[in-house]
Formats: C-alpha cells, structure tokens, sequence
C-alpha cells in the first residue's frame, strides 16, 4: 500500500444555500450543531472540538463549495503540498487571516482534479472548547462524505494512488469506501460512479443507538423526508438513517463502524451491487437519496469567509 502522507480526520463540508435561515436552522434544530459564527453570508457549526464542521455560505443556487482533511502534522502538510503540487493542481496557501479564522497553524486548498470541489488540506489546528450546545443528538463527529463523481477511475488514482487514502471495500466500477489513512474510520471519504458531480451525503456518527430513533421521529415530526433506513450498511456495519436538509442534501446518522489498524488491516472486499448490501434489514432508498447538490468547482468559489 503506498501511504505517502498521514491524514487525521474529515474537517469540514461546505454548503451553499439559498436560504441560509433555514439551513442554518435544520442543522441546528433538527441535526443538533452549535452555531459557532454566523454572520448574514456565514455560519458555522460544530459539533466537535474544532471550530467547525459545517459551514453554511449564502449563495443564488445550493451546492457542495468544499471540504476539508486534517493532516497529522505540519511536515505531512507540506508533503501533502508537494503531492498536489506534482500533479499540477496548483495548490494555493491559506493567508494569515483565513489560518486565524480557522484555529491552523498552515493549510492549502487546491482543485480535486475530478469534480473541481475545493479540497482544503490543514494541519496543527488548536481544538476549540467553547461548550456545545446542541441537545437534540449526541453526536460524536462529523463522520464522512460521499460524493457523486463522474470518473470513478479518476478519481480513485487521485486519492488512492496520489493521496494515499485506502481502500476498505468497494463495487468494481461503482463506489469505493476511503479510509483517511491511518484514521482508522472505515471511510472518512465514499466515491460513486455517477454522471454528475454532486454531493452524495453527508454523514454524523452518533454516540448512541437511540440517537437514530429519536431523529427519525424528530424529522417525521418537523416534515423532513426521511429517504433511507433505519437500516444495516453490510460494508461499514453501521447502523444508519438518511434524510434530506431544505436544498435536498442527504444527511445521515449513523451509530458503529467497523475500525482499521494502521497496519495489519485486512484486504479490501469486492462487493457485489446488491439491495441487502446497502441495507441488511431490508428498507429501500426513496428515489431523492443521494441526490444532493452539484459539487461547484474552486474557480467559482468566490468567497472562502
Ligand atoms: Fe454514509
């Protein structure tokens, strides 16, 4: 396996919304994020230690502006820097103000050669402790994100073979399931073969089981579509409710993962596309599932608060 730097974790996803009221208000009321900043262009939301794992921007049409991993060091940064730099996607350092915005010693952001989505790459964050405050989850972490794109091979030679991320399972031709190597998350990053960039979901790992029964009520309750589960993912093991936010972005809650040793772990499986794989207990996904927002590439991301 060739692992030319070391990740920690997912950062963050970028949301553009059209109506920024309500997506703030869904992540927070209904998912449970504590509001960390919020200005009439911005929010950001937490539900974990660093300053924010979503971040909400206003703009005309919905869409996916970014993401963010965490590198284990600042000397894997600058690996992670020469990687991106050697395949030509010109990566570009972050200025002091957006490194103090964001609790980092360094970063850069560069353009997944695929799909054009703004990758921002960090390391030496210092973890916030303001208290959080939402209360209708126990949410662990902001847990992976899967994404849409149109050339699975792409971009598997990116974030496999140039990045480093390992592959626990996949469907040949289909979808992949990432480890943010050495996390030790069964995926921290998903990939489906698909004929548009789009944002897939956006997964919360919660701390409990009943966390995923209490929302699935919640969301009935407050009309939000509930699209898949309560289910079984036969990959990952974990046990999953999907729904949809105000622009159609699928979220999902999820308790347990399967876990991987940084060596030693076992082989990837090849999977077959099969209903029961994605869900063991038998629920079907709603036709909306997975059908979130076009990924909008770096060169149309004009503001990066
Ligand atoms: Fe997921």
């Amino acid at each position: 396996m060739n692992h030319p730097v070391r990740f920690g974790r997912l950062g963050y996803c970028r949301l553009r919304c059209p109506d920024l009221a309500a997506s703030t208000a869904f992540y927070r009321d209904l998912v449970g994020l504590t509001v960390a900043r919020e200005s009439e262009s911005e929010v950001w939301l937490r539900c974990s230690d660093k300053p924010a794992d979503i971040v909400l921007e206003a703009g005309p049409e919905a869409g996916l502006a970014g993401i963010g991993f965490e590198l284990e060091s600042d000397l894997e940064l600058e690996r992670a820097l020469a990687l991106t730099d050697a395949s030509g996607l010109g990566p570009q350092r972050l200025g002091a103000a957006e490194l103090a915005q964001r609790h980092v010693a360094a970063a850069f952001r560069c353009a997944d050669p695929v799909t054009g989505l703004a990758i921002e790459f960090y390391a030496g964050q210092t973890a916030t402790t303001e208290p959080l405050t939402g209360t209708v989850a126990k949410i662990a972490q902001l847990g992976h994100v899967v994404l849409n794109v149109t050339d699975l091979d792409a971009a598997h030679r990116f974030w496999v073979e140039r990045m480093g991320f390992a592959m626990s399972d996949r469907v040949a031709g289909l979808a992949e399931w990432l480890r943010a190597w050495p996390n030790p998350l069964h995926h921290s990053l998903a990939l489906l073969q698909s004929d548009r960039n789009t944002l897939h979901h956006i997964n919360f790992m919660v701390t409990d089981i009943d966390d995923i029964g209490k929302a699935m009520n919640r969301m009935k309750a407050a009309g939000v579509p509930i699209v898949f589960g309560p289910g079984r993912h036969l990959p990952s093991t974990s046990i999953f409710l999907y729904f949809l936010d105000p622009d159609g972005n699928t979220a999902e809650f999820s308790f347990g993962m399967e876990l991987f040793e940084e060596a030693g772990a076992r082989d990837p499986r090849e999977l077959e596309h099969r209903a029961d794989v994605m869900d063991m207990w038998g629920s079907r996904p709603d036709p909306r599932f997975g059908k979130g927002s076009p990924i909008v590439p770096l060169r149309e991301v004009a503001n990066h608060g």
